[in-house]
């Protein structure tokens, strides 16, 4: 898919690019930390093969966040619906990502949704294969088909930067053990975790994701169904309550598609029946979102009528 540089978007591009510096780059992580914090992209890609950007769409950058969508639709098709939601709830926490209070303040202790680090983690640990390499292998190998494309990868770099600081996480997945939720070892489901995170895709890429899911599944360009419309709609309906963690319910009233964002900047947007869309913008929010991101989808919602509300 040839994504064509698009007038309107730079222009709108340019207009949220000034919020860049009202943000942040994630340093809890240190290599997320050399980000550019002024850079801001987008690309919108549409169901007959057509896709227009605007700024650097090439640059790849590490979902973050955004991989917990593809990690859920992945646990979903390995054990189905009711194993996963025996160990996983489906209620929005308004609580940061990584916080880990309600997991000791709610009975059963399971996490409340797959979005929250808690969750995804749990979730990770469902990913069905032999050793940590080939789990991630089926992650990306369903990363591809559902782009399309050959040749995704996740960055060592970043991997490593956060397994080195990850005893949060780590912290969550112990209390998981614990309450049974998890089974295995607490320091193969991080590094499981922590590199499912760091797979990369750029602009382009994100914005195929967010096509499959807004058109249910099924692959836009070969009619196949890569994922099953149950799939897709869970995914959709988590990235609504939940996806961009506790800003999501002003975001669904502010733009009003599903979307999940992650720390790197990065947000994946799904308009069902009619676009997906990736933006990358490095500087973020006091909640984890990128700030220039947001104020994007912001002005795309209103100048392309997108909201489904
Ligand atoms: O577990 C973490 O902290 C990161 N690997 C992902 C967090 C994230 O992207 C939250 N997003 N807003």
């Amino acid at each position: 898919m040839d994504c064509r540089s698009d007038e309107e978007l730079y222009q709108l591009v340019q207009e949220s690019k000034v919020h860049t510096i009202e943000g942040k780059v994630a340093d809890y992580i240190p290599a997320l930390a050399k980000a550019d914090l002024s850079s801001l992209s987008v690309a919108m890609a549409f169901p007959d093969g057509s896709c227009y950007s605007a700024g650097d769409i090439e640059t790849k950058s590490t979902l973050q966040s955004i991989s917990k969508v593809i990690a859920l639709a992945l646990a979903l098709l390995d054990n189905g619906e009711e194993y996963v939601f025996q160990r996983v709830g489906m209620e929005p926490t308004g609580d940061p990502f990584n916080s880990i209070i309600k997991l000791e303040t709610i009975a059963p202790h399971k996490p409340l949704n797959p979005m929250i680090n808690a969750g995804a983690i749990a979730v990770s640990s469902m990913i069905k294969g032999d050793g940590i390499e080939e789990r991630l292998g089926r992650l990306i190998q369903l990363t591809e088909l559902i782009i399309g494309e050959e040749g995704v990868g996740y960055n060592e770099e970043v991997a490593q930067s956060e397994l080195e600081t990850a005893d949060l996480n780590r912290s969550m997945a112990y209390y998981l053990k614990q309450h049974s939720i998890i089974e295995e070892d607490v320091e193969t489901v991080i590094e499981l975790y922590t590199k499912q995170c760091a797979i990369e895709l750029n602009c382009t890429g994100l914005a195929k994701v967010g096509l499959l899911l807004a058109m249910d599944g099924k692959h836009p360009a070969t009619g196949e169904m890569i994922l099953p419309p149950r799939v897709a709609s869970i995914c959709k309906t988590f990235m609504v309550t939940c996806g961009m963690y506790n800003a999501s319910g002003e975001f669904a009233i502010r733009v009003g598609v599903p979307a999940k964002s992650g720390v790197s900047g990065g947000i994946m947007a799904s308009v069902p029946q009619r676009c997906g869309i990736g933006i990358f913008g490095p500087a973020l929010d006091d909640r984890g979102n990128s700030v220039a991101g947001w104020d994007l989808m912001e002005k795309m919602s209103k100048k392309y009528d997108l909201s489904m509300f």
